[in-house]
């Protein structure tokens, strides 16, 4: 099967295409590396002993995008681009719109001329919004409180209609929860640009010591210990999440628009996290107590029963391992791909 990867050079891109070359699917990833480097892809051919081939292009290029079309015949694209910066996107809505619900539509209308109809989307928990009831199952009520849930909302929208419109369209939409954790090899893994966002990375540089000190976002939530409850999933079981919905979609019997939550079903404080990185690393990790982020929910963790059943899946890999792989690349690459 020839795979068109969108955004493959990052970071669940990169994990996802090295699953998917060990199970021989060739692969064209299309990426403007915004928030990449190509290194990530050439450790991926190194540790597989496999090719990927890689152009260089943006979304918002439309004849350059067409040109990949009309090159290749793909059965699928699994489409990881986008932007993801929560914060950056309450700053600049228009920026992300464009890229991310544009950008999609692009792909979509090339796709539709091209006969090719049959795509994997990188949703997120994002558009739950604010958990009414947990766990969150595919029905729960969907909203968002920042324009990047919004524009994985609007696609979302438009994906449903463009599969109620034309039944050859087969979609499946992955809602991750929180990927954390890097391959176990310590060549691949996240390398956010400047001051991380997320929990996992910031500890990461914390450890490494690359900064003095943890802010835990608050700690006066009712929740078991005050802080921050989520639903961590290693990358690498993210990864073979996207292989289960390619088999999937091969199923003859399968049509239109899925939604499926990538998660394990467990959730982990804040505090549970600092200290099993804690003993992952051999390192104390330093924090204060601040007050809460604008827009942080309490608890969030996913209801994993229909990704079973849909797709056979389940995630495997303990917090232990998740915080041993995120160590491991760290501490090997303290700079990133540009150690
Ligand atoms: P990432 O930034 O590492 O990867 C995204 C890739 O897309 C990058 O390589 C970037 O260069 C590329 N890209 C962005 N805009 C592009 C465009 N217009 N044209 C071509 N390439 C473009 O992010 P990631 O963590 O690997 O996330 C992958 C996808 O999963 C994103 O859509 C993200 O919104 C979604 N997601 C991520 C998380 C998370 O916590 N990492 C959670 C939920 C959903
Ligand atoms: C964030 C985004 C979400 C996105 C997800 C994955 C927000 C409001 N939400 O979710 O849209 O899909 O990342 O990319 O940004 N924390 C700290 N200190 C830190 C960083 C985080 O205490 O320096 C806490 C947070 O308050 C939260 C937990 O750690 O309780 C996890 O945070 P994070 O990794 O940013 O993920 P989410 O908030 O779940």
């Amino acid at each position: 099967m020839n795979i068109l990867v969108t955004g493959g050079a990052g970071y669940i891109g990169s994990h996802t295409c090295l699953e998917m070359l060990n199970e021989n699917y060739k692969l064209v990833v299309y990426d403007n590396l915004s928030n990449s480097s190509l290194d990530a892809l050439k450790r991926v051919e190194k540790l597989t002993g496999k090719e990927v081939k890689f152009i260089e292009g943006d979304l918002l290029n439309v004849e350059k995008l067409e040109q990949v079309f009309q090159n290749e015949r793909f059965d699928a694209v699994i489409h990881f681009a986008g932007l993801k910066a929560v914060g950056e996107s309450v700053e600049k809505p228009l920026e992300y719109y464009d890229n991310n619900v544009v950008g999609t539509l692009n792909l979509l209308k090339i796709m539709q001329k091209y006969n090719v109809k049959k795509i994997v989307f990188s949703s997120s928990a994002t558009v739950y919004g604010v958990p009414e009831k947990l766990p969150l199952t595919e029905e729960s009520p969907r909203s968002t409180t920042n324009p990047y849930g919004t524009s994985k909302l609007v696609i979302e929208y438009i994906l449903e209609d463009l599969a109620k419109s034309d039944p050859e369209w087969k979609i499946i939409s992955l809602r991750y929860f929180n990927p954390v954790g890097a391959h176990k090899s310590g060549e691949i893994g996240e390398d956010p640009n400047g001051i991380p966002n997320n929990l996992l990375p910031f500890i990461s540089q914390v450890a490494v010591g690359l900064r003095d000190k943890l802010n835990i976002f608050g700690d006066d939530y009712s929740t078991k210990d005050g802080t921050g409850i989520r639903d961590y999933i290693h990358v690498v079981d993210l990864a073979k999440g996207h292989l289960a919905a390619l088999k999937c979609m091969t199923d003859a019997t399968e049509k239109g628009f899925i939604p499926i939550n990538l998660g394990t079903g467990n959730g982990y404080s804040i505090l549970e996290m600092i200290k099993a990185f804690e003993k992952a690393s051999g390192k104390t990790i330093p924090y204060e107590v601040v007050k809460r982020r604008e827009g942080d929910v309490a608890e969030c963790f996913a209801d994993t029963t229909y990704a079973y059943k849909k797709l056979g899946w389940k995630a495997k890999k303990s917090i232990e391992e998740m915080c041993a792989d995120a160590w491991k690349w760290q501490s090997t690459n303290p700079d990133g791909y540009r150690s």
